[in-house]
């Protein structure tokens, strides 16, 4: 049977950091489906549409990466998937409580949950979409930070009038 996760989160826009951890998941599961999560309290700076475009931009079809958008509880989303792993990284300390919180809280709605936590690469420890927008909005230099794709968008964005600006 194919072994397969959800990878959830708001990629908003995603980072060389998340495309690192489903390069790590890649090695244990058949399949990584990103869940991008369509939170109606929370401003984002991407609509759900351009965040799922871009994720499916940057990986390719024989990539065995599938992207969805989704709302509601995960737990709902991993049942109509047919799955009960969840994938989630870990890049310091302080992601930990929070991680902790959600782990357990998923397990209690649904016992047969488990999620993994997986460390990316040292040089993307530091990285996160909040800081990413934060530093393109000061003008800085965000090659290598994430994708060609998002770069590119990021870019646009900012030709746009009020682009960023709306949204920080
Ligand atoms: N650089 C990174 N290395 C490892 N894991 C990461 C990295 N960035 C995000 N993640 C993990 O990816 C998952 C989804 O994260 P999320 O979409 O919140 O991204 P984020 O970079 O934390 O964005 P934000 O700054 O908006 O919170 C979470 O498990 C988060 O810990
Ligand atoms: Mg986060």
């Amino acid at each position: 049977m194919e072994k397969k996760a959800v990878y959830p989160g708001s990629f908003d826009p995603m980072t060389n950091g998340h495309v690192d951890i489903i390069h790590r998941g890649l090695k244990i599961f058949d399949k990584i489906i990103v869940a991008v999560l369509e939170n109606p309290k929370k401003r984002t700076l991407f609509s759900t549409r351009d965040r799922v475009q871009m994720i499916r931009e940057v990986f390719s079809p024989r990539d065995r990466v599938e992207v969805k958008a989704f709302r509601g509880l995960l737990t709902d989303f991993l049942r109509r998937n047919e799955t009960n792993t969840v994938i989630r990284g870990l890049r310091a300390v302080s992601d930990f409580e929070y991680e902790l919180q959600m782990a357990l809280m998923n397990r209690t709605l649904d016992p047969t949950v488990e999620t993994l936590f997986m460390m990316p690469s040292l040089h993307f420890t530091f990285l996160s979409s909040s800081l990413v927008k934060e530093v393109f909005t000061l003008g800085g230099r965000i090659e290598g930070l994430v994708p060609v794709v998002v770069e590119r968008r990021l870019k646009d964005i900012t030709r746009k009038p009020k682009g960023l600006r709306q949204y920080v």
